[in-house]
């Protein structure tokens, strides 16, 4: 079965804008499909007074395989964007308008890039990362065993769909050997719920301005499968893109590493001591995600298949014979 190509659909955007008198009754919106996107359709809006993006959750995804998910998780993203804004100012989009399913934020500047594009060629910012570990640790720490939290993001059903089912079960289903690491994983992290989780911490849900333009030019885009639940799933998902990138472009590990590491340390001093990471369950769930991005529902496109198998034989290791640290897996990769 193929996925619903839900075409742009300039006409009924155009209805909705009006409706909801983001524009003029009688305003032209210019409307640009932005690309990335596997699950939702995410849109360019501009018109006279409104320079935005909009985005609608797709049913269906487009993969080869077939992947169902709750398009529900629209209004999850939107309410997440606005506690993020709130607790952090600047480091997400504002969010315009939340309604019949279509989420209308404010869009990056044009220079805008994500952090993933210069990743990919061995450009690594390590003041990007420690950014981002600063983040991460401010809204785990302003959320971290509050109960009006738990009660705004307590429903799982997209994280379950979109991240556990396709890439945690889908790997145990392939790895029988790993099956009861990777069980234990997902044990520990339905039994978690601690803080606000964004679900898909990675450098491709990072918007950053251009080197040298705006220091604070900085974005966490992409809160649909927000929960709350395991405080180590974001940065696992952070340093095993890392550990990625490493298997891509070996010649740049140094830097990579430099990256997580100083990702960890800026976490650590932002979240306070409100949540203590175990160290255990991050190791685990990094190595997860490493053998998920071979060898679950939707590998990532740019490892060729020498990176891929020592992607594989790392999350092996680092699940049979764990480290100390997640950052050791720099000292001994395969
Ligand atoms: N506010 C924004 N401003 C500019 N570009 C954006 C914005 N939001 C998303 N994009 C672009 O659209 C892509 C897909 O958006 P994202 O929210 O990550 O959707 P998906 O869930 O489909 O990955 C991003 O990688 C980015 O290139
Ligand atoms: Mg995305």
């Amino acid at each position: 079965m193929t996925a619903d190509p839900a075409p742009v659909d300039a006409a009924a955007i155009t209805a909705f804008l009006r409706r909801r008198r983001l524009i003029a009754p009688d305003a032209q919106v210019q409307v640009e499909a932005l690309p990335g996107g596997v699950s939702n359709d995410v849109l360019a809006l501009s018109a006279p007074g409104l320079d935005a993006v909009v985005k609608r959750a797709l049913g269906q995804l487009r993969v080869e395989q077939l992947w169902l998910a709750d398009p529900g998780r629209i209004d999850t993203e939107g309410r997440a964007l606005q506690i993020a804004g709130r607790l952090a100012p600047g480091a997400v989009p504002d969010v315009y308008d939340l309604h019949e399913g279509y989420l209308v934020i404010e869009r990056a500047p044009r220079s805008w890039h994500t952090w993933k594009d210069e990743l990919l060629v061995g450009e690594v910012r390590v003041e990007i990362a420690e950014h981002l570990g600063r983040l991460l640790g401010t809204w785990q720490c302003a959320t971290a065993h509050d109960a009006w939290t738990r009660l705004q993001f307590g429903d799982r059903t997209a994280f379950t769909q979109l991240r556990v089912d396709p890439f945690h079960r889908t790997i145990a289903r392939r790895h029988p050997e790993l099956r009861d690491q990777i069980e234990e994983t997902v044990e520990v992290m339905d039994r978690a719920d601690v803080c606000l989780v964004h679900g898909d911490y990675t450098p491709k849900n990072v918007m950053v301005a251009p080197a040298g333009e705006d220091p604070d030019g900085l974005w966490v885009i992409d809160w649909e499968v927000a929960h709350v639940g395991d405080p180590t799933f974001d940065p696992a998902w952070t340093v095993g893109h890392l550990l990625l990138k490493t298997m891509h472009r070996p010649g740049a590990a140094p830097e990579y590493a430099a990256a997580a590491r100083r990702f960890l340390a800026a976490y650590e001093a932002a979240v306070d001591g409100a949540v203590v990471l175990d160290p255990a369950q991050l190791v685990r769930q990094t190595a997860c995600l490493l053998i998920a991005r071979v060898d679950g529902t939707s590998p990532a496109g740019y490892l060729d298949d020498r990176a891929a198998a020592r992607t594989r034989e790392l999350g092996r290791r680092l699940l049979v014979d764990a480290p100390d640290t997640v950052t050791d897996a720099w000292e001994d990769l395969p």
